[in-house]
């Protein structure tokens, strides 16, 4: 996921610290377990009037356009949240949700979104995400245990991001990326990815599809 050129608007060097005030780390004693990012954007303005089908990646483009144009942000979106698997403890992903609502809050905002990675599609990366949307356990609630803790604290559900996140590289970058080998076309499935990657004869391209969530904050 490193590999996704639209990250680098956030991520990368030059444009990390202009965003470090919706940036946060997760602290176990004196260790950093956890991380959480989010990025303010103005909503509603020019053909801004929905949430965005490319997601994460347009997002990030929304965030840095404002930022250059010195335009104000009216809204946030988080971008990630992660925990180191042994901090993956009850209360410890609604804690860093809250953390982005709170810093959503404090910034004057109304809501937090939030382009959702849900947590177990990866085992079934061949079911679509309005299928997967549809999966629930017994007592009614999602199969998805990260959809869950969005809606357990007030998310809803907006709509599927159908292209959140496009990364494409040539055949050997994906080999390199990813330890498998891109020796055939077609569709080929990576550990860890949502959907499986499409493969040309020349290059391969990962378009993954995330679920907007709105949170009231
Ligand atoms: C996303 C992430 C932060 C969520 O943290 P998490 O600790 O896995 O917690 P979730 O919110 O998914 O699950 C919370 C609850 O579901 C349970 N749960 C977790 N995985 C489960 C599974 N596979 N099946 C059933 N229940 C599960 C947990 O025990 C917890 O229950 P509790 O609150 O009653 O104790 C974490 O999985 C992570 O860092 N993933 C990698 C990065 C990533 O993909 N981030 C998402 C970007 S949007």
């Amino acid at each position: 996921m490193r590999q996704d050129r639209t990250a680098m608007l956030y991520y990368g060097e030059a444009a990390f610290g202009h965003f470090a005030d919706c940036a946060f780390a997760a602290l176990d004693g004196g260790e950093v377990v956890g991380r959480a990012f989010a990025i303010p954007f103005a909503f509603g303005v020019d053909d801004r009037t929905t949430l965005p089908d490319a997601g994460w990646d347009e997002v990030i483009r929304w965030g840095h356009e404002d930022r250059m144009l010195g335009r104000r942000p009216t809204t946030m979106s988080a971008l990630e949240i992660a925990l180191l698997p042994k901090a993956r403890v009850s209360g410890s992903s609604r804690a860093m949700l809250d953390a982005l609502k709170g810093c959503a809050r404090a910034k004057g905002f109304a809501e937090l979104y939030a382009p959702v990675r849900p947590n177990q599609k990866h085992l079934v990366p061949r079911m679509p995400m309005r299928a997967y949307l549809e999966r629930r356990r017994a007592d009614g609630q999602h199969t998805d245990s990260w959809l869950r803790t969005h809606l357990a604290i007030g998310g809803e559900i907006v709509k599927i991001a159908p292209c959140s996140m496009t990364i494409v590289g040539t055949l050997a970058e994906w080999t390199q990326w990813t330890g498998v080998a891109f020796d055939r076309a077609g569709e080929i499935e990576i550990p860890g990815a949502l959907v499986p990657v499409l493969v040309s004869a020349e290059h391969a391209v990962y378009v993954e599809p995330n679920v907007w969530i709105r949170h009231p904050v």
